[in-house]
């Protein structure tokens, strides 16, 4: 277990410290452990995953049972992911102290008998040390103050409720490719398996439990794909007739222009632009089209400059699925709520603008454009929105069915925010 609460740490400090994104340095780490089993894969996960989703606390907790700052990094965040198993895993708490142990004496011998003293010292004022850690906002909901503050202001006595949806494990969601199996049709062969799902969306499958994608029947052969349910209002709500020409304008890795293609059909004739900036997940987008027997033409370019990338002909529908914070999916990505900062909001806002009014010239007259983003937060939602159609004389937005503040996450979805403009000269 060591060895996994080891690379455990170097995780976390590589989040913490440098700032990277926990999707890669895990990748990253993982790729170096061919040997590894697929349980001890799935347990670094748990351990690096879980020390973020809690860090607030964990740090909190640590800061009460240390004496005086830790001078050796490594120490401090080993300490974490120990703490986390103590707190949270299955695992034996003697058999975590002794394995955070001879891991310190790995790293710094002389820290050894400190490490004990303290995971010992952990297990013995345990409910007291949790309760004194709950009393500052950090400790309590496991997010920095500044988001509390913010989500607090914008949604007053349903912020706790938020923050703490964002803590939760995130429910594993199917896309049915409607070209291939109807979702009742798909929900027999996932019982024939033993795979308890329900259908909550017109496509959308949700599992009981996630499931590694190889167990999933007509995965690779593009019968499903993995896909939040609230990823899945965007294909509904742009509502792309036959032979249109539709833009995707950030369109990686491709999960919204597919669902699209999929609910229009192949005989529809839609023509389907994916563009993205980022040329190695544009190469994402080509791999989930082909394992759906999808087209879409692929253009790697910036969608606040089209004049680099754009034929001239007009779009009847536009996708903005524009870069943001992500706060809406933090619980697929725990390290975002350490590593973003306040001032991000603003500069994300700034992008966002900047993306619609270079699009909006591109637009049919007529047309639509649906912006989407997974922030929960009004800077990137409905402030740009308002501020955009009052830039915009010929900005007309739609009436949807949904909230206006967004979809905010709950048990079978994430956090999303939409807003359907029209064209009107
Ligand atoms: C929220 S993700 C899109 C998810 C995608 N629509 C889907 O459903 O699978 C945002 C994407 O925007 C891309 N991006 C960021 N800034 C961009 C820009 N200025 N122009 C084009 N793409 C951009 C990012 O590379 C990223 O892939």
């Amino acid at each position: 277990m060591h060895n996994i609460q080891l690379a455990a740490t170097q995780i976390v400090q590589q989040v913490l410290v440098e700032g990277r994104n926990l999707n890669q340095v895990l990748d990253e780490s993982l790729r170096r452990k061919s040997v590894w089993t697929p349980a001890q894969r799935a347990a670094l996960q748990d351990l690096s995953y879980g020390t973020l989703r809690f860090y607030g606390q964990l740090n909190a907790v640590l800061n009460l049972l240390l004496h005086k700052h830790l001078t050796d990094q490594r120490i401090t965040y080993l300490l974490l992911v120990a703490l986390y198993q103590l707190q949270y895993s299955k695992a034996a708490q003697h058999a975590v102290v002794d394995y955070a142990v001879r891991s310190a004496d790995m790293l710094n011998p002389k820290i050894r008998g400190l490490v004990n003293a303290i995971l010992r010292n952990f297990l013995r004022n345990q409910a007291e040390l949790l309760a004194q850690a709950a009393l500052s906002a950090e400790g309590r909901f496991n997010y920095p103050v500044w988001w509390i503050d913010e989500l607090r202001a914008q949604y007053g006595e349903r912020a706790t409720a938020l923050l703490d949806a964002g803590n939760q494990h995130p429910p594993m969601t199917l896309r049915v490719n409607r070209q291939r199996a109807t979702t009742a049709e798909y929900l027999e062969q996932l019982a024939a398996l033993g795979i308890a799902a329900r259908c909550i969306e017109p496509d959308a499958v949700l599992l009981d439990k996630p499931l590694s994608v190889d167990k999933l029947p007509g995965f690779f052969d593009g019968v499903v794909s993995v896909q939040d349910a609230g990823a899945q209002y965007a294909a509904r709500l742009l509502d792309v007739g036959k032979g249109m020409r539709v833009l995707d304008a950030c369109a990686a890795p491709g999960g919204k222009a597919a669902h699209i293609l999929e609910r229009a059909g192949v005989a529809a004739g839609v023509e389907m632009v994916a563009l993205d900036k980022d040329e190695k997940r544009l190469q994402r987008v080509a791999e989930n089209l082909q394992r759906l027997d999808l087209s879409a033409t692929l253009l790697c370019g910036d969608a606040a400059h089209p004049g680099e990338w754009w034929d001239g002909k007009p779009f009847e529908r536009i996708l903005a699925d524009v870069p943001c914070s992500a706060t809406g999916v933090v619980r697929r990505h725990p390290d975002i709520k350490w590593l973003r900062r306040k001032k991000d909001l603003a500069s994300f806002a700034r992008q966002q603008a900047e993306i619609l009014d270079a699009l909006w010239p591109l637009l049919a007259s007529g047309g639509q454009l649906l912006y989407a983003t997974c922030s929960i937060f009004n800077q990137e939602n409905q402030e740009v929105i308002d501020s955009f159609v009052v830039r915009q004389a010929d900005a007309l937005r739609l009436p949807m069915d949904l909230p206006q503040q967004g979809l905010l996450p709950n048990d079978q979805h994430d956090g999303f925010f939409y807003a359907l403009l029209q064209k009107t000269a």
